[in-house]
């Protein structure tokens, strides 16, 4: 009886580091939020009003995002040509600016086919609402 008790122990133990190792080995990053149409709509909303694509544009070359997105020519990291096109499709049902606002902060949630998870996650620390709303905004027209 007491060894059948200690074996059963023994396997639901087994069982629970089992579960819990598979459950941590999944890196954070790479695990995409669950989104549906009103994720972010609020934060995007505030961050586009009054944006300009000029000061994003500014933002942009002065955070250097040019040197993986366009000096790469597109083996570092996808251009942003065309961007505005493509960032409706890639999550649906993000918005265009909903997905772009979700790259910028939460760049691991969704890794753009054939990319590694290479992009710094620090932006959303780094700028404020206001300024990923300049620079979603340049964005939406490049
Ligand atoms: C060190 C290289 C690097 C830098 C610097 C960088 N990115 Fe990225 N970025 C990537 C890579 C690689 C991807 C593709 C993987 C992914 O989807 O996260 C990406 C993806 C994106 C996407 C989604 C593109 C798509 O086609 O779906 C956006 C938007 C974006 N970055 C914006 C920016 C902005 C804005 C900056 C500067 C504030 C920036 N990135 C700086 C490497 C970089």
């Amino acid at each position: 009886m007491a060894v059948t008790l200690a074996i059963a122990f023994l396997i639901i133990v087994t069982i629970v580091f089992a579960v819990a190792f598979v459950a941590t080995s999944t890196p954070e990053s790479t695990r995409s939020p669950a989104i549906d149409a009103q994720s972010y709509a609020t934060e995007v909303a505030a961050a586009l009003e009054g944006a300009s694509a000029s000061e994003g544009e500014a933002l942009i070359e002065a955070l250097h995002c040019s040197a993986c997105h366009v000096s790469g020519e597109g083996r570092v990291a996808p251009l942003f040509i065309g961007l505005a096109d493509r960032a409706a499709t890639r999550r649906p049902p993000l918005s265009p600016a909903q997905y772009l606002y979700e790259s910028i902060v939460m760049p691991g949630a969704y890794l753009a086919d054939g990319y590694a998870n290479s992009m710094p996650a620090n932006f959303a620390d780094r700028l404020t609402q206001a300024e990923i709303g300049h620079i979603i905004a340049f964005l939406l027209s490049a």
